[in-house]
């Protein structure tokens, strides 16, 4: 009876079961000292990053002399988008009439343009860019006759579409209705993905083609799975599955594109404070959440296809109190978040430090290789 040695078999497989075992050990013992470090550095460093592995060296770093003319900004900065392709960021802020709905900078810093033609309350933004087509979408929350939409502008400022009924709240499919319509993600098929909305009558996320045929639809208010409670942030990755942020709910939901069926929810990582916004990292390894309550903005490992597992908080950036961070985009050319302040009436840009994958090569001793 000789054989090959096997796993788990004889002498050799006992040793090697050992070996495993105290391995997982240590990587357990380090993963809590991990934990420990992140905390005690944000007790330690409140206003700028800390960072979860313990070299203390962050993901981010504040550019400062983003943009460089901030006085352009003049109203509540709600939303923001980036065009990576031509190298813009729209800006979405609400004011009163002198207050232009949307500014547009260069990714560079420089002011652009402004305009308001249409737009009554901006909330969320999302700029589409595909090698023929450019264009900025806004959902508008406002109450009067071109509010309760969804306008698509070209980058100049040209009303382009109205998705929904302007100035009529409602929750038709056909004709569209909307009801503070939160945000939505286009796809360069023309698909579009809308949470519906930030506290009006629905709470809603569907899918509609180009033409505004409704694909699939979760549209009830409540705590299940597949329920929303403020649905507010969406955002769609290259496997196919469809992020919300289930702001009232305190999760994060993913669905299936093609079929909108349920994949799975985080609610662990958001014990603080609700998610308000949800984005990729250009690589989509990591999802980018911002917390308007906390002044925080959490960066969480993002699983790569299939099951999304458990949530884990790799980083986060403390921004100075009261800054109230509501919406936010990643520029896929720069990787630089760019996040709209609601309190501050401002947007920063952070950029990513060249240390990320060195900084979590370790997190593939957990078996996370795919990840990184
Ligand atoms: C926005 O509209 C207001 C009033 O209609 C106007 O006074 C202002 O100049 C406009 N601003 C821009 C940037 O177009
Ligand atoms: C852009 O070009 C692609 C590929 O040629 C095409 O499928 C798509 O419909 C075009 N988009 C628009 C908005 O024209
Ligand atoms: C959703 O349910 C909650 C809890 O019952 C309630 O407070 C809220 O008003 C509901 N929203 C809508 C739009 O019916």
């Amino acid at each position: 009876m000789v054989g090959a040695p096997r796993w788990g078999s004889g002498a050799g497989g006992s040793r090697l079961r050992m070996l495993a075992a105290l391995s997982g050990a240590c990587s357990l013992l380090l993963l809590i000292a991990w934990y420990r470090v992140g905390s005690d550095l944000q007790v330690l460093n409140p206003v700028t990053v800390y960072s979860f592995w313990r070299t203390g060296k962050p993901f981010y770093k504040l550019d400062i002399s983003w943009p460089k003319s901030p006085e352009k900004l003049t109203g509540q900065t709600f939303c923001v988008a980036v065009d990576h392709i031509n190298g813009l960021v729209y800006v979405g802020q609400r004011g009163d009439d002198n207050v232009p709905k949307v500014v547009v900078f260069s990714e560079a810093g420089y002011f652009l343009n402004a305009w308001n033609t249409t737009v009554e309350m901006p909330h969320g933004i999302f700029a589409l860019n595909t090698p023929n087509a450019s264009s900025v979408w806004i959902t508008d929350v406002g109450t009067g006759k071109d509010g309760h939409t969804i306008k698509q502008y070209s980058p100049s400022g040209q009303l382009l579409q109205v998705i929904g009924t302007p100035g009529e709240a409602g929750s038709g499919i056909n004709p569209l209705q909307l009801d503070q319509p939160a945000e939505l993600f286009v796809e360069p098929t023309g698909d579009i993905y809308i949470v519906d909305g930030d506290g009006g009558l629905n709470n809603r996320l569907f899918k509609v083609t180009q033409d505004l045929k409704t694909v699939w639809l979760h549209g009830e208010n409540g705590t299940a799975i597949t329920q929303f409670r403020i649905p507010h942030s969406v955002t769609v990755d290259s496997v196919g599955r469809v992020w919300v942020a289930d702001r009232a709910n305190w999760r994060i939901q993913v669905f299936d594109k093609i079929t909108g069926e349920w994949l799975g929810s985080w609610s662990s990582c958001f014990t603080e404070d609700a998610p308000y916004s949800v984005r990729f990292t250009p690589d989509e390894k990591f999802i980018i959440v911002a917390h308007l309550n906390t002044d925080r903005i959490s960066i969480l490992a993002a699983p790569p296809v299939g099951s999304i597992g458990d949530c884990i908080v790799v980083d986060t950036i403390q921004l100075a109190h009261e800054v109230k961070p509501h919406l936010l985009d990643v520029s896929k050319e720069t990787g630089a978040v760019y996040v709209a302040e609601i309190g501050a009436q401002q947007v920063q840009k952070y950029v990513p430090l060249q240390r990320h994958r060195k900084l979590l090569a370790p997190l593939s001793s957990f078996g996370w290789s795919s990840v990184l």
